[in-house]
């Protein structure tokens, strides 16, 4: 623990977003969870550096890995759980977000772990409790620990972030994958591309420094990271893309398409997976796949952002002392 406390202190006292943090910040949430790898890997997987501290997980979308990765995040700090079950809770009932967030405040909990399908959900939040907030997903706005976790994956796979060239492909729109990944890789230096039919990209993306290209051979020539992106179909309101079959054959990553990146580019996805939709299953399975080493990168990455935020020398008001 001592190598822990000589850490800095961490300058904020919520993650609603990678919007804000600086490169510094980013760096030290990486270093830091890149020791929290190892507490993961070893047969005894419990410390005590968050003991004593209530952590409440309030997912109001579902979600598998996050929700777990949280828990065991959470757990192995040696905190105190809770999973808020929202489909059996007052929400159905008709109380408001903000409601449910004072009566959870109300029991004095650490930190607060939020999913919702609303952009701007944790940040409202952030203004109404007292404790730390973490924005594990706010509709298609920002998505931080995902982005974190896999800066994480491709500076252990690659050494560095920047000047690599990484292609962020698909359902650009409603992802808040792409855009919290959009400004991480940029603060570190490297070079973003966006690949995806011109339905599939946000009005706004010509001012998110970024290349677009409008077909794969283009936007994977090259790339030295390929990130596919599940296609959003619960957000996506009409027919965005004509037929599945035919989004696999232009956007879809396989073996071909893969071809015209470098030799040794890392595949990532950050999951759940349509496979035959977004990703052929041989690629998703193969040997540049990183897929799996970001699931366990998620659970370090969360453990780093949650123990920098709730930092001992950090008073209860959230000042740093
Ligand atoms: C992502 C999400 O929920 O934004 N999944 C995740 O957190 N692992 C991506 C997605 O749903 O496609």
């Amino acid at each position: 623990m001592t190598e822990r406390t000589a850490l800095p202190l961490f300058p904020h006292r919520h993650l609603l977003g990678i919007k804000g943090l600086s490169p510094l910040d980013i760096e030290m949430l990486l270093d830091r969870a890149d020791a929290d790898v190892s507490i993961s890997r070893q047969s005894e997987k419990k410390t005590s550096t968050l003991r004593g501290r209530t952590q409440i997980n309030l997912f109001f979308e579902a979600s598998t890995r996050t929700q777990s990765s949280f828990e065991l995040a959470g757990k192995r700090l040696g905190a105190d759980v809770m999973n808020m079950s929202v489909a059996s809770s007052s929400v159905k009932k008709g109380e408001t977000l903000i409601d449910t967030a004072m009566t959870l405040n109300a029991m004095r909990p650490d930190i607060l772990i939020i999913r919702h399908a609303s952009a701007g959900a944790a940040a409202l939040l952030a203004q109404k409790v007292d404790c730390s907030v973490v924005n594990a997903g706010d509709g298609a706005h920002e998505h931080p620990t995902q982005a974190l976790l896999d800066a994480l994956t491709i500076r252990r796979a690659k050494g560095r972030i920047g000047g690599l060239t990484v292609a962020i492909c698909g359902d650009i729109s409603h992802s808040r994958v792409a855009r919290s990944n959009i400004i991480l890789l940029n603060a570190l230096g490297a070079r973003v591309r966006v690949v995806a039919p011109s339905t599939l990209l946000p009005s706004g993306i010509s001012q998110m420094s970024v290349e677009v290209f409008n077909t794969m051979k283009e936007g994977l020539a090259g790339a030295d990271v390929v990130m596919m992106l599940r296609l959003q179909r619960e957000r996506m309101e009409g027919a965005m893309v004509p037929s599945v079959r035919e989004y696999f054959r232009y956007w879809g990553l396989d073996a071909e398409k893969l071809k015209v990146a470098k030799e040794d580019a890392l595949v990532m996805h950050p999951g759940p997976m349509n496979r035959g939709v977004e990703i052929a299953s041989e690629i998703a399975d193969g040997p540049q796949s990183v897929i799996q080493e970001q699931v366990e990168m998620g659970v370090a990455v969360r453990m780093a952002v949650m123990e920098a935020l709730l930092d001992p020398r950090r008073n209860p008001d959230g000042a740093a002392i």
